[in-house]
Parts: structure tokens; C-alpha cells; sequence
């Protein structure tokens, strides 16, 4: 059973598996929130956990755009993607990158990989130390505690005349956090089909303690019901 194999062996596979996601669309509500919230005035813009720079790329134009993320392989298809986009291989949790952004976004769940209540503080208050004053956070978020479905399984398929992909993924809980298998079968056109067994671990964090905790960090903040993804919501937070 490998570990987060879908951010290093098969990050190649990821904008495929996840092609129904309308990234652009994603952008503009993101445009839309930054525009009503943030009070600072500069266009520098982090995403902290950027994976494969699919937001960066529609959002590149509006602002002057870095991406971070832990696993080299993703910010490698990033990179292709973002030839004038400033990429940094960083963990959320204690990356220090010397400078201050007007907006820091981190979007898709991958907060949720942080795992633990303390390594969420540390990230909320590392995410505000790269704020500016006025500067705005927006994390879409992993799911509260009771928002999260034990034991689902989901299948989702990809194919076009190149690859074929399927993916079973099955979801428990270990007390506070979810546990999702992956079985991925990848078909590509000459090559034998190859099978990958993957795990992630994501904490289920309270909404309440990730608003008390982001308060803290010294940003005033709320949590947004209708966000990019139903039901998931979207916590925004303006530094003080
Ligand atoms: C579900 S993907 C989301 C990627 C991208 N934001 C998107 O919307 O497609 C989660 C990402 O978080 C990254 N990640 C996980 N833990 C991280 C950490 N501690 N610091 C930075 N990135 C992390 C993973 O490598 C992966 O690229």
C-alpha cells in the first residue's frame, strides 16, 4: 500500500482523474471573494498546497502568483503548465518563504492533510505570518466531523483513445481522521494495465475550531455555506 501515490507516481494521472472539476469557474468565484474581502492593495498571491497549478493557471492573469506544495512531482506538472508562475517545494504547516502576500488560497482539501488540530494551528498561523496587513486567506476546506461518510465507497473512471483510468475508493475513520483507499487501475495504450494501491489520512476538523483557531492567528473570520464544492463551505479570513 503506497502513501499519497496520487501526489508522487501518479501526479502525471491527476488533472485526468479529476477532469470534471471546472477549475476555470473555481477561479472566478475565487476573483469574486478576493475582490469583496481583501483590503490590502497589491496582486501577490500564494497557493499553499497547489498541486498541479490548475487555479494558478486561470488566476496568473488577475495576479502575480506563487504555488507551494510538499511533493515535487505535482509542482513538476505545475511548473509545465505555469512557465511565469514562481513555484517552491514548501510544507504549509512551517514553509518560510521571506515574503507577504495581499491573498493566500489553499484549495481542494489539502488542508485537511495537515492531519491534527495542533499542526492546524501551526498552519493558520504560519499562513497569517505571510499576510499582509488587509491580506486575505481563503481555504476550501476537507470535512467536519459530521459531515464525513464512514465506510463509502466511490468509483470514478476516466478514458480517451490514450488511457484509461478507474479508481475505487473506499472511506473510514480512525477517530479524527478519515482514511481513504484507493484502488487505481491505469490502462495506457501499449502498456500493460497497472494497478496502485493508495492511502491518504485527512483530519475532520470542527468548522467552530477552525474559525476559533484562524481568530487567534489574528484574522478576522467566517465560514462562507455555499463554496466551490456542496456542502463543503469556504472559511475566509482578513488579516487584522
Ligand atoms: C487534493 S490535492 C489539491 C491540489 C490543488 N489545490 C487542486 O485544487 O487541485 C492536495 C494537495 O495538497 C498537497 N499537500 C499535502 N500536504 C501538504 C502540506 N503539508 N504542505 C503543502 N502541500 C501539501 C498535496 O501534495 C496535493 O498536491
Amino acid at each position: 500500500m503506497g502513501k499519497d501515490l496520487l501526489y508522487k507516481d501518479l501526479a502525471k494521472y491527476y488533472d485526468v482523474i479529476y477532469y470534471w472539476k471546472d477549475y476555470s469557474k473555481e477561479a472566478g468565484l475565487l476573483v469574486k471573494l478576493i475582490s469583496k474581502y481583501k483590503k490590502s492593495e497589491g496582486k501577490e498571491l500564494l497557493e499553499a498546497g497547489c498541486g498541479t497549478g490548475h487555479h494558478l493557471q486561470f488566476l496568473k492573469d488577475n495576479f502575480k502568483c506563487t504555488g507551494t506544495d510538499i511533493n515535487q512531482e505535482m509542482l513538476n506538472v505545475a511548473k509545465k503548465k505555469n512557465k511565469d508562475v514562481t513555484f517552491r517545494k514548501a510544507d504549509m504547516i512551517d514553509m518560510k518563504l521571506n515574503k507577504k502576500f495581499d491573498v493566500i488560497i489553499s484549495m481542494f482539501s489539502s488542508i485537511g492533510y495537515v492531519k491534527t488540530i495542533t499542526n492546524l494551528k501551526k498552519t493558520l498561523q504560519n499562513f497569517s505570518g505571510h499576510l499582509k496587513s488587509g491580506g486575505v486567506l481563503i481555504i476550501e476546506p476537507w470535512f467536519s466531523q459530521d459531515q464525513f461518510t464512514n465506510s463509502k465507497t466511490q468509483l470514478i473512471s476516466y478514458e480517451d483513445d490514450k488511457i484509461k483510468i478507474a479508481r475505487m475508493s473506499k472511506s473510514k475513520r480512525k477517530g479524527n481522521i478519515s482514511i481513504l483507499d484507493m484502488d487505481y487501475l491505469v490502462s495506457e495504450s501499449g502498456e500493460d494495465t497497472k494497478h496502485f494501491k493508495d492511502r491518504h489520512e485527512l483530519g475532520l476538523f470542527e468548522t467552530e475550531k477552525t474559525l476559533e483557531l484562524m481568530e487567534s492567528a489574528g484574522l478576522k473570520s467566517r465560514m462562507l455555506k455555499n463554496g466551490f464544492m456542496k456542502g463543503r463551505g469556504v472559511f475566509i479570513g482578513v488579516k487584522e
